[in-house]
Order: structure tokens, then C-alpha cells, then sequence
């Protein structure tokens, strides 16, 4: 399996069987988006904490907004796999923000705990097994994603001062080669749609593979923050690069260490790129209606920036304990239904005045804002 015809990444896979032997073509399901339009252009605040669970680790994914270029699904499974499932058409980076357990892939199995990034190359067959209650974010792409450029030397091989190295990225751990007959269900995501096949054995018939396309893992707490004495742009967090988009961590750190630095981020217009973040973990207690699990978007077009009182508050402080993913896509976002259920109607509003949680907080880190600034 290779990407690019016969000239990009590729690896080797040993099969016992045909890949192409199938004993029934299944049915084709198309995907259905259900888009919300909202009446207006704003700054939004998703609560995703309380969606419930529903279906299983693929059926189970609730999109929240999409473009051409990615969709960004929440998943908290109810059910267990009973089929085997393969994207025909996409990469998928799956932070796993709850919940551990184990990637069963053609590969071999790839362990996989909370704070980890799954990342997994189009073409993998895969099955979660999972280890209790998940709780997933899940970016999907037509696009390929990679570990970006800048990154890595001419040969490829990962430079010293980017924030991760080869000792992060776990490949699949166990091969396991199966020789069972008798039906095996396999989704392939393709055509915008889901088409099933019945196989008449495991697809885990593969007894030894090679090459640079697998699925890894890479967890956030080993991302190491770049920070420097004045403050650093969002690019210092990337970790992954897409199609139009970027996928970046923001981890604890050291802040700015210029005595006199303003160690949050400057008011910005991205005026060509949306900006998605999802809080993982952190101190936002002190925030009202900020949670766990929220989700803000600053769209294309207007600016953010810290809330009234916060860049005065932030002088001195010395380092945060946030942690959250964000996504920045290079074109708008549509959102769905899902989003509209989540949005809290009021975040737009929150620069007008200061909020009374940042008037009340005791302790730098008891800011609210979190030092992605954008509270
Ligand atoms: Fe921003």
C-alpha cells in the first residue's frame, strides 16, 4: 500500500490471502451531514462534556464542523467494534482525551492511553479494543497528514530541537497473524460514504510487513514546549501538519521570561484561517461556563485575543498548566446541528467587560484564561 502512485510513502505487507478476495460486496451508506447555518458571524463556545455516548469507536462519531480539508468529530463509544474498519479516502489523527486500550491493526497491535494521538494512515484496517469508557477527539482528512517540514532534516529523520523525536513515536508493537475463516465484516470508508464487505477470513492475515506507512502513537505529555523570553506565536505548538490545516499541542510550560514580557498572546486577526481549540486539561475552574471538554472557534475574518483585565494579570507569571489541541484550518469551517445544540450563545460577548472571574482570581494560575489567551 502506497500513497502517491508509486512514488510517495509506501510499506510491503506479506498477506496469506489475496486482499482482494472478497465473498460479498455489502451495502453502501452515504454520509449525511446535517449543517447549521448560523444567522450570524461570531466567536462560539461549544460545551462538549455532556454529549452522550452512542455507538462504537467509528458509528459513534459526532461531527462538529468540517470543510473540504478536515472534519473534527467528537466520539465517546457506547459499544464495542463488531467489524473491522478501514478509511479508503483520509488520514485520522484520534486524540484519545479519556480511555485506553488497544488499536488492532493489519500491522500489529498498537497500545493506546489518554493524551495519546493515534495516528492512523488512510488504507489501515483497524478494530478498537477498548479498556472501559473513551472519550475521543477525531480529525479526519482527505488530505495526508504529516509530521511537518520544518521538523525534519533533508533525509527526513527528525531534527533535535523539534518538539518531539523518534523515542515519542510508538509504531505498533505485537503482529499478530490470523488464520480464522468464516465471515469477517470490513467497512471501507470511500466515496464520501461507508461500503461494507464480507470477507471469508480475518483481515489480519499479514505475516510480516516493511516500510515508512503504519500507524503510531505519539502522546501529548512527551510534546516538549518551545517558549522563549518574549512570546511565541502559535507555529511553536504545531505537531501535526495537514491539507489546509494545522494540528498543534498546548502543554505545560515556562512562560516568557523577559521581566517586563506580557507572557499571553497578542490581540490577532486570522484572517484567512479559523481557529479551533479543544481544553483538555488545565485550571479553568474560575471561569464560569468554561469547562472541560469546551470548544471555541474564532473564525476567519475578526480578531481575539486575551479578555479585558487578563494581559495586565498575566505580568509575572511564570509558567501554565494548560493543556489543549487546537486546530487552525486555512478555510471557514461549516458547523452542524451538534454544534448549535453545544453553543452557549455568550462567548462572543465575553471581551466586551471584564469578566468577573478574572476580577476575582487569586493566582496567575488561577486565571481563567489560560495562556492560549483566548478566554
Ligand atoms: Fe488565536
Amino acid at each position: 500500500m502506497g500513497l502517491e502512485g508509486f512514488d510517495g510513502n509506501e510499506s510491503i505487507l506479506y498477506h496469506l490471502q489475496s486482499p482482494c478476495r472478497i465473498r460479498e460486496v455489502g451495502p453502501f451508506e452515504p454520509i449525511v451531514r446535517e449543517e447549521w447555518v448560523p444567522d450570524a458571524h461570531a466567536h462560539r463556545h461549544f460545551r462538549t462534556i455532556g454529549i452522550a455516548p452512542a455507538g462504537d469507536e467509528i458509528s459513534g462519531r459526532q461531527l462538529l464542523m468540517w470543510n473540504d480539508d478536515v472534519e473534527l468529530s467528537l466520539c465517546r463509544p457506547s459499544e464495542a467494534m463488531d467489524f473491522f474498519y478501514r478509511n479508503g479516502e483520509g488520514d485520522e489523527v484520534i486524540f484519545v482525551h479519556e480511555g485506553s486500550g488497544t488499536l488492532e491493526t493489519i500491522f500489529g497491535d498498537l497500545s493506546y492511553k489518554a493524551g495519546d494521538y493515534i495516528v492512523i494512515p488512510r488504507g489501515t484496517t483497524y478494530r478498537f479494543t477498548s479498556d472501559g469508557p473513551q472519550r475521543h477527539l477525531v480529525f479526519e482528512s482527505p488530505g495526508i497528514i504529516q509530521i511537518p517540514r520544518r521538523y525534519r532534516n533533508e533525509y527526513g529523520q527528525l531534527l533535535e530541537h523539534a518538539p518531539y523525536y523518534h523515542r515519542d513515536i510508538h509504531p505498533p508493537n505485537e503482529l499478530k497473524t490470523y488464520r480464522d475463516g468464516g465471515d469477517h465484516v470490513v467497512k471501507v470508508r470511500v466515496k464520501d460514504g461507508y461500503q461494507t464487505y464480507v470477507l471469508d477470513y480475518h483481515p489480519f492475515d499479514v505475516v510480516g510487513w516493511d516500510g515508512y506507512v503504519y500507524p503510531w502513537t505519539f502522546s501529548i505529555h512527551d510534546f516538549e514546549p518551545i517558549t522563549g523570553r518574549i512570546h511565541m506565536p502559535p507555529p511553536s505548538h504545531q505537531t501535526f501538519g495537514g491539507r489546509n490545516f494545522v494540528i498543534c499541542s498546548f502543554c505545560p510550560r515556562k512562560l516568557d521570561f523577559d521581566p517586563q514580557a506580557i507572557p499571553i498572546p497578542y490581540h490577532h486577526s486570522n484572517l484567512n484561517s479559523e481557529e479551533m481549540i479543544y481544553y483538555v486539561d488545565g485550571n479553568f475552574s474560575s471561569r464560569k461556563g468554561i469547562e472541560i471538554g469546551s470548544v471555541t472557534l474564532h473564525p476567519s475574518g475578526i480578531p481575539h485575543g486575551p479578555q479585558p483585565g487578563l494581559a495586565e494579570k498575566s505580568i509575572g507569571m511564570t509558567e501554565t498548566h494548560e493543556l489543549a489541541v487546537m486546530c487552525d484550518t486555512f478555510h471557514p469551517l461549516r458547523l452542524t446541528a451538534l454544534a448549535q445544540g453545544l453553543d452557549d450563545g455568550q462567548y462572543a460577548y465575553s471581551w466586551y467587560e471584564q469578566p468577573e472571574a478574572v476580577k476575582e482570581a487569586k493566582s496567575a494560575d488561577e486565571d481563567p484564561a489560560g495562556v492560549t489567551s483566548h478566554f
